[in-house]
């Protein structure tokens, strides 16, 4: 994307003017979609559709918990949308989960994350995940990527027991790190996330690593990079 001098210098102050950088894990610092040709070996011309279907219902399943005043842990709601999925595929898991579940449990990092936040730990800007996943996935990925020295918190919803996107999460972020709204960044590459967060008066950037068309939803001020590393040009 091309910048114009006064545009380019404009954003670099935005985000310079941040102290708290908040990132989604799943999908966003961390890999979903770590899977490949050891997929197509034990389910074919299913993977594709296992894994969609797999992704949509984990996230339905957090929604449908928050509407319903309930809870189960990030962990058990991925097995249980993983166990639907291969059942509405018609497949037999032997040896599936043991291939998939690793993404969520020793996951990998997406393009310019470990930089990005490297960036952010030499400008002494404090880098913070907010996420659904349960504070063992987030210690273990922490531990697994290397973001020890880098990420000054992991705060999971598990601590309220309710998931993104109700406000109260990014509520419970801000009460964590005592941050204003006004002092914080919100990463997301899932669109729901970046509404959420958005709508509640944190800037957002959407980070649309997937290429994803735009969904209606309710926005506040979102500004969107193809790729985290997108955000690392204006820093150095
Ligand atoms: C997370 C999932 C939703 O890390 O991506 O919160």
């Amino acid at each position: 994307m091309l910048y114009s001098l006064n545009h380019w210098l404009m954003l670099k102050s935005f985000i310079l003017s941040k102290q708290y950088f908040i990132f989604d894990a799943f999908g966003t610092l961390f890999k979903t979609s770590n899977f490949d040709e050891a997929l197509q070996n034990l389910v074919g011309a299913k993977a594709n559709s296992l894994v969609e279907t797999w992704r949509t219902k984990q996230l339905q399943y957090t929604w449908l918990y928050n509407q319903m005043g309930t809870y189960l842990p990030f962990d058990e709601i991925t097995e249980k949308a993983l166990d639907y999925s291969l059942k509405t595929h018609q497949l037999k898991d032997n040896g599936v989960s043991e291939l998939l579940l690793p993404i969520y449990y020793s996951p990998r990092l997406t393009s310019g994350a470990k930089s990005l936040l490297e960036e952010l730990k030499r400008l002494n800007k404090t880098a913070t995940i907010l996420s659904n996943g349960t504070p063992k996935m987030l210690s273990n990925g922490i531990v697994q990527t290397d973001l020890k020295a880098l990420i000054y918190k992991a705060i999971s919803v598990d601590t309220i027991k309710i998931y993104k996107p109700d406000p109260q999460v990014y509520q419970m972020a801000l009460d964590e790190l005592q941050a204003d709204k006004s002092n914080c960044l919100f990463f997301s590459s899932n669109q729901w996330d970046v509404a959420g967060a958005s709508s509640f008066g944190l800037d957002a950037v959407w980070v649309n690593q997937y290429q994803q068309v735009k969904e209606p939803l309710p926005y506040g001020q979102v500004w969107e990079v193809q790729q985290l590393s997108q955000i690392l040009k204006f820093l150095v």
